[in-house]
């Protein structure tokens, strides 16, 4: 699984984002068309004009009946663009039948908190930055913000939808081929707006649900002694204060989920390789990777700090 997953919106993947990226073709050619063919009689006339030959007499009738004809080609196009534009919006706010699954994505500054839901509250997951969907089946997408607005866009798959704070909304997406989507926020939510990214990890159905039954069960105790070390550290520093582990004492509620953090591509929202050096650096100082987020530095002895390194890659 890549953490420098491709996005474009001219690359659909599910039958939402196949009708916006129609309407840009639409759009790109006929406006396209339009402005050749406005081009070229522009052409004409710059040509006429520097030949130096006497303006043709036409009569104000025949000038009239041009005019109108191009102010009437104009609105029929315009028309049509719009209609164009309705029918594409009516498909990405199509809920086409019953989700099969509903997951709450919440914003934050800058991290979106992901929620499976489940009728039983012990089966909920809950995760960070990486969605995993199912391919080939309806999801909707309970969007929701704890702070500010942030806007939820994985281009490959729908348009884009603000979070507000306090208010819900609700999106259908759906992958039909598996493979792992970038997506953005998309609406200017504060100083690192721009790294606030996530994943859409499309895959078939028995792999997604093997992967959601990993996240629901607990955290499991660390079996050897430096891992061990680590998951006192982290329990009797401010870690535990902010991240939840399911399965240990730490339940902080303002931080991303860490109960199965190794099993993620990337850190920080998609800024960095889940990888030891980079867990160990981003730790220690997190403003220098980006400045202005919640989490404090944490300076520790070093022993310390690669110890918890060594417990947070136990959590698979
Ligand atoms: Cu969140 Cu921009």
């Amino acid at each position: 699984m890549s953490a420098r997953a491709f996005h474009s919106v001219l690359d659909p993947i599910g039958p939402h984002a196949s009708a916006i990226a129609q309407l840009w073709w639409v759009m790109l050619w006929t406006t396209g068309i339009v402005f050749v063919v406005t081009m070229v009689f522009f052409g004409i006339a710059i040509a006429r004009g520097r030949q130096g030959r006497p303006r043709a007499e036409h009569s104000p009738r025949a000038v009239t009946t041009v005019v109108s004809s191009a102010v009437a080609l104009t609105v029929v196009i315009l028309f049509g663009l719009l209609v164009a534009s309705i029918w594409t919006n009516r498909v990405t706010a199509s809920t086409g039948g019953a989700p099969a699954i509903a997951i709450e994505v919440i914003g934050h500054q800058w991290w979106w908190e992901v929620e499976y839901e489940d009728q039983e509250p012990s089966r909920r997951v809950i995760v960070a930055n990486e969605i995993h969907v199912p391919t080939g089946r309806r999801v909707v997408l309970k969007v929701t913000s704890r702070d500010v607005i942030h806007s939820f866009w994985a281009p490959n798959l729908q348009g884009k939808r603000d979070l507000v704070p306090g208010y819900t909304t609700a999106i259908w997406m759906q992958a039909d081929k598996p493979g792992v989507f970038r997506g953005q926020c998309a609406e200017f939510c504060g100083r690192q707006h721009a790294h606030m990214a996530f994943t859409v990890v499309a895959e078939p159905e028995d792999a997604f649900e093997r992967w959601r039954e990993a996240e629901r069960q607990p955290a499991r105790d660390p079996q050897d002694a430096v891992a061990q070390r680590g998951r006192d550290v982290f329990m009797t520093t401010k870690c535990a204060g902010c991240h939840t582990i399911r399965g240990t004492a730490a339940a902080g509620q303002v931080a991303p989920d860490l109960t199965h953090l190794a099993r993620r591509a990337a850190l920080a929202s998609g800024i960095l390789p889940n990888s030891a050096s980079h867990l160990a650096e981003w730790i220690a100082n997190p403003q220098a990777f980006k400045p202005g987020n919640q989490m404090p530095p944490n300076p520790m002895a070093s022993e310390d700090l690669s110890a918890l390194v060594a417990y947070l890659q136990t959590l698979q």
